[in-house]
C-alpha cells in the first residue's frame, strides 16, 4: 500500500489492537516496533495472516527497537510504549517510567519519519503527550494524543447501557486531561440529537459521569492489567481520520495555545483531524462550573509536566 503506519510498543496489547485495526481496515502498511523483538515479528506475523482471511492487502511487519529505520517515512506514528497500570495504581504513577521511554522511542520516530504525525497513546496521556511535542519539536499540528475518543467511547457505552438504546446514536463529549479530573459534558452529550439532560435524572447522569471518569480503573480492576480493545481501536480511529483526510471532530489531547484560557498544555479537546492532523481546536463557550471543572483538569496536568520539565 502506498501509506505507512508504524506502531511503536505494537506487540503490547494496545499496540497489536491498533496494528490489527489499522491493517484490518486496509489503511496502510504497517510496522510493529517493540523492544521485545521476537514477539514483534511474531504479533506481525500474526496479524498478516489474518489479512489473507479478512481481504485485507495491507502488509504487516514486525521489528526490534534496534531496527527502527524499517518504520522509516511513515505517515503516522502510534506510541503506545509504557507500563501499563496495574490494580490500584494512577496513570500518574507511571509519569518517569513512561517519560524515559518516550525519550528514547520520540527521538528514533523524528529520526526515521520526520514528517510524520505522532499519536501518543502512554500514561499518563497529555504529559506523556507533552514530552513527545517538546522532544519531537514538531509543530503542535503533528501531536494528537488519545485520551478523549477513549473517554467519550465509554461516557457513550454508558449512556447506551442506561436507555437501552444503540450506542450509534449516542454522542458524548469528554474534555480535559485523561485522568481522574477529565470532565464529562452531559449538555453537549446527546441521543438522537437529544441532550441527554433531558433523557436521564441528574443522579443518573451524575453515575454515568463518575463511571466514565473512572472507566480506566474499572477495567484495570477487573482484568488486572490496562484495558486495550478500547484504547486500541481508540487510536486506529484517528489514524483512519488522519489517513483519510475526514475532518471529524474528535475530542484530543492537544497542546493549547489560549484556547480555553490555557496555554502551554497538553489538555483534551475538541478537535477537526485530517490529513495535516490536528486542523483546528473548536472553542465551545462553556459553563462556569464546566470551565472551572477543565481549569482543575488542566491544573492537574500541568503538576506532572512540572516533575518531568516539558
Ligand atoms: C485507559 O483509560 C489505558 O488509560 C487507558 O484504559
Amino acid at each position: 500500500m502506498n501509506r505507512k503506519v508504524t506502531v511503536v510498543g505494537g506487540a503490547g496489547n494496545v499496540g497489536a489492537t491498533v496494528a490489527r485495526a489499522v491493517a484490518q481496515k486496509e489503511l496502510a502498511d504497517v510496522v510493529v516496533v517493540d523492544i521485545a523483538d521476537t514477539k514483534a515479528a511474531g504479533v506481525a506475523l500474526d496479524i498478516f495472516q489474518s489479512c489473507a482471511i479478512e481481504g485485507s492487502a495491507a502488509r504487516v511487519m514486525g521489528v526490534g527497537t534496534k531496527d527502527f529505520s524499517e518504520s522509516a517515512n511513515s505517515d503516522v506514528v502510534v506510541i503506545t510504549s509504557g507500563m501499563p497500570r496495574k490494580p490500584g495504581m494512577s496513570r500518574d504513577d507511571l509519569l518517569n517510567v513512561n517519560y524515559k521511554i518516550m525519550q528514547e522511542v520520540t527521538s528514533e520516530v523524528v529520526k526515521h519519519s520526520p514528517n510524520c504525525i505522532i499519536v501518543p497513546v502512554a500514561n499518563p496521556l497529555d504529559a506523556m503527550s507533552q514530552a513527545v511535542y517538546r522532544i519531537s519539536g514538531f509543530p503542535r499540528e503533528r501531536v494528537l494524543g488519545m485520551a478523549g475518543v477513549l473517554d467519550s467511547a465509554r461516557m457513550r457505552t454508558f449512556i447506551a447501557m442506561e436507555l437501552n438504546v444503540s450506542v450509534s446514536n449516542v454522542s458524548a463529549f469528554v474534555l480535559g486531561g485523561h485522568g481522574d479530573t477529565m470532565v464529562p459534558l452531559p449538555r453537549l452529550s446527546t441521543v438522537a440529537g437529544i441532550p441527554i439532560t433531558e433523557l436521564l435524572p441528574a443522579d443518573r447522569i451524575k453515575a454515568i459521569c463518575d463511571r466514565t471518569a473512572n472507566g480506566g480503573a474499572e477495567i484495570t480492576k477487573l482484568v488486572g492489567t490496562s484495558a486495550w480493545y478500547a484504547p486500541g481501536a481508540s487510536a486506529a480511529d484517528m489514524v483512519e481520520a488522519i489517513l483519510k483526510d475526514q475532518k471529524r471532530i474528535m475530542p484530543c489531547s492537544v497542546f493549547l495555545e489560549g484556547e480555553y484560557g490555557i496555554s502551554g498544555l497538553f489538555v483534551g479537546v475538541p478537535v477537526k483531524i485530517g490529513a495535516r492532523g490536528m486542523e483546528q481546536i473548536i472553542e465551545v463557550k462553556l459553563t462556569s462550573d464546566e470551565s472551572a471543572a477543565l481549569q482543575k483538569s488542566a491544573g492537574a496536568v500541568k503538576e506532572l509536566v512540572d516533575v518531568i520539565k516539558v
